[in-house]
């Protein structure tokens, strides 16, 4: 067993962990936060992306004991106070969102690059989204979106999404 400590969606975290479990396991397992999905678990889906010190990645595919002293956000870090964030509302108003299974990574993945880009072009965001598998959707509605949040985000000059630093402590949880 290891013990490590890391921050998820601005909350400090210490806990012990076997080294074979994944960070998904320890998201949703040990701390509840069952708002990112596993779809395949090897890797080939994007269902399980969560956002590791900044950077977009498939929480299947990570050791819990490699986010030692890491930040980490997931879906439930997205609302604030109970509000959606740009990026979820985004995803209600251009209707990409059907079963849903995948939405909580693709708002991560979204996250990812909105916050490194302010101003994606469509093959930026095609390009972000491209390890985001859905089967509902066609896609088209979901680069509507990311587009729209972008667009919202400049106009709003809304810092939820070009804050490089962690979620802050008044978010509340919302299970995509
Ligand atoms: Fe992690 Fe599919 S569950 S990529
Ligand atoms: Fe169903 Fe994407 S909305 S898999």
């Amino acid at each position: 067993m290891h013990t490590i400590s890391f921050h998820v969606n601005g909350e400090p975290q210490t806990v012990r962990v076997a080294a074979t479990m994944t960070l998904l396991e320890l998201l949703r397992d040990r701390l509840h936060l069952t708002g990112t999905k596993e779809g395949c678990g090897i890797g080939e889906c994007g269902a399980c992306t969560v956002l590791l010190n900044g950077a977009p990645v498939t929480a299947c595919l990570i050791l819990a004991v490699e986010a030692d002293e890491s930040t980490i956000e997931t879906i439930e870090g997205e609302t604030r106070n109970g509000q959606l964030s740009a990026l979820q509302q985004a995803f209600i108003d251009a209707g990409a969102v059907q079963c849903g299974f995948c939405t909580p990574g693709m708002i991560m993945s979204a996250r990812g690059l909105l916050r490194r880009n302010p101003e994606p072009t469509d093959e930026e965001i095609i390009e972000a989204i491209a390890g985001n598998l859905c089967r509902c959707t066609g896609y088209e509605a979901i680069i509507d979106a990311i587009r729209l949040a972008a667009a919202a985000n400049r106009a709003r000059e809304d810092d939820s999404l070009l804050d490089a630093a962690p979620p802050r402590d008044d978010e509340g949880a919302a299970d995509g």
